[in-house]
């Protein structure tokens, strides 16, 4: 079964590129650039993994990214990142990137994002995999810095997909980011946002109502409110879900309590995706192997999840179509050597 979860065609729409450079590629990119790591070896990081919360991950998260210096360490990055996905079955990635964090320390925008871009255009021929980038604004950073970031991105506009919001959530509501997120829809860029993954439901109402999203990352806390899941549903709006990251997170003591069949039942959009694979014990074919042993999920909902993870996604119509037809394949075709 696990060999057909990750041969199973499917789209990562919820990860972090930063959240995906392991313990052994920190300490490279460190001794590369010459940074020092507040840990004395990968072994040392890689013990480190353990959090209370979202912000005890963020810390770490923060300082392990300071090795990221130049274009090439973004590249890299994200290349070995496509490659491994492409492993799990990935056809399709959108893959999120914080330019606030890299201006922070003095790295130019334009090397953020042309360091990444270089990885997400050549992704196709390298890997197979469409690859498009999402510019996540930090929302516990002041509303200009957001401001500042997205003017300085729009030289780029062409080489991303769109904005998200992401970093520390609670006391921290989508609604502050109103305007700049308006601007980012003016320029043509599709918009997402973190919301109620910490956060209450009532962020998820005004990432939907306010910065008008097309899709919430996370929105798991959306089940402590009816009214709000029968719109996500009537409404099809898209939840990514990362199981592995909900649960190191403590969103939910154990992946048996994790809600996501029980989302699935209710008809909610929802998908699964890694989040930050190198921090949380796997990358998206993992997380959808260990839901469908630990929940039980039949081959039906294995399907649906990878048939949303391509509707959910910012790819033309006519390649969702394509996609979805490969999936449809695949699934007949492993359905019958298994029952042959
Ligand atoms: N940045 C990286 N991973 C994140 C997460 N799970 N939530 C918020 N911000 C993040
Ligand atoms: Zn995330």
């Amino acid at each position: 079964m696990r060999e057909f979860v990750m041969g199973l065609p499917k789209a990562e729409l919820h990860v972090h590129v930063e959240g995906t450079i392991e313990p052994a590629t920190a300490f490279a990119l460190a001794d590369r650039n010459g940074v020092t790591l507040p840990w004395p070896t990968p072994a040392a990081l890689a013990g480190a993994l353990e959090f209370d919360d979202l912000q005890s991950f963020l810390d770490v998260y923060y300082a392990v990214m300071a090795v990221l210096r130049t274009p090439a360490d973004f590249t890299d990055v994200a290349d070995a990142y496509l490659g491994r996905a492409a492993a799990q079955g990935v056809r399709h990635v959108e893959l999120f990137f914080d330019p606030q964090a890299h201006v922070a320390r003095g790295v130019p925008i334009g090397s953020v994002i042309d360091g990444l871009y270089a990885a997400t255009s050549a992704a196709r021929e390298r890997h197979g995999v469409s690859a498009g980038l999402i510019l996540c604004f930090m929302r516990d950073r002041p509303v200009a810095d957001a401001a500042a970031t997205l003017a300085a991105a729009l030289p780029h506009v062409g080489k991303l997909v769109g904005v998200g919001l992401d970093s520390a959530e609670v006391g921290f509501p989508p609604g502050l980011f109103a305007d700049v997120f308006g601007d980012a829809r003016a320029a043509g860029l599709h918009v997402v946002a973190h919301a109620g993954e910490e956060g209450p439901p009532g962020y998820v109402w005004e990432a939907i109502r306010t910065l008008r999203v097309e899709r919430v990352d996370h929105g798991l806390r959306s089940l402590e409110d009816d009214a709000l899941v029968a719109h996500l549903v009537e409404s099809r709006m898209p939840l990514t879900v990362c199981p592995f990251s909900t649960v190191r997170l403590r969103g939910c003591a154990t992946l048996a309590d994790h809600p996501l069949a029980r989302m699935l039942r209710l008809g909610l959009t929802v998908s699964v995706n890694s989040d930050d694979p190198a921090y949380f014990g796997g990358y998206v074919g993992d997380n959808l192997d260990a839901v469908r042993e630990t929940l039980a999920l039949t081959d039906d909902e294995l399907h649906t999840l990878a048939a949303n993870s391509f509707r959910s996604s910012f790819l033309p119509e006519e390649e969702k179509r394509e996609h979805l037809r490969a999936l449809d394949t695949y699934v007949a075709d492993a359905t019958n050597v298994r029952f042959r």
